[in-house]
């Protein structure tokens, strides 16, 4: 049997949904600076809904940029890769779905979630939000 996922949906929108029919999962934007769908997401995770981040790839700009950077030095891995480990440590109810052409990419996408991230960096990444908007 055919499970239902969702996309690009507000938490109404899940509510409205699953007053109807069992949702297994929901694919919304979402990475370490565009948290634009944050209650979603909990919403998914209260619920035991997989969330699948599109564009979960968070490169940044200027300051964010920069540490990302440090915070990827300091874990021995990449700034893609951290902000990978971010969002697998941001809930258990995360499945990032970067897309990539390049196979090194995907080696190195897949290989994240290897990567820990102390709390403390976890902390610091997950401020960067504020320096991002
Ligand atoms: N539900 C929706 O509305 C929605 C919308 C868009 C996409 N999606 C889904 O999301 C998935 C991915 O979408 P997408 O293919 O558009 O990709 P994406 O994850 O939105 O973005 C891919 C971009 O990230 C770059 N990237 C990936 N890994 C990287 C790395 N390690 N280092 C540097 N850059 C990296 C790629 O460049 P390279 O190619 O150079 O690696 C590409 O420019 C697909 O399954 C798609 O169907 C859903």
């Amino acid at each position: 049997m055919g499970r239902i996922g969702l996309s690009e949906v507000t938490v109404a929108e899940l509510d409205e949904a699953r007053a109807i029919v069992d949702i297994a999962s929901v694919q919304n934007r979402y990475n370490l600076l565009d948290r634009e769908h944050e209650a979603v997401l909990d919403a998914c995770e209260e619920a035991g809904i997989a969330f699948l981040p599109w564009r979960p790839v968070a490169a940044g700009t200027g300051g964010a940029r920069a540490e990302i950077a440090e915070v990827a030095e300091a874990a021995g891995a990449t700034a893609t890769q951290v902000t990978l480990a971010w969002l697998l440590a941001r809930s258990r109810v995360v499945l990032p779905i970067p897309g990539t052409a390049r196979i090194e990419h995907l080696e190195e996408n897949v290989r994240a979630a290897g990567v820990s991230l102390t709390q403390a960096q976890y902390d610091r990444l997950d401020r960067l939000t504020a320096v991002q908007h």
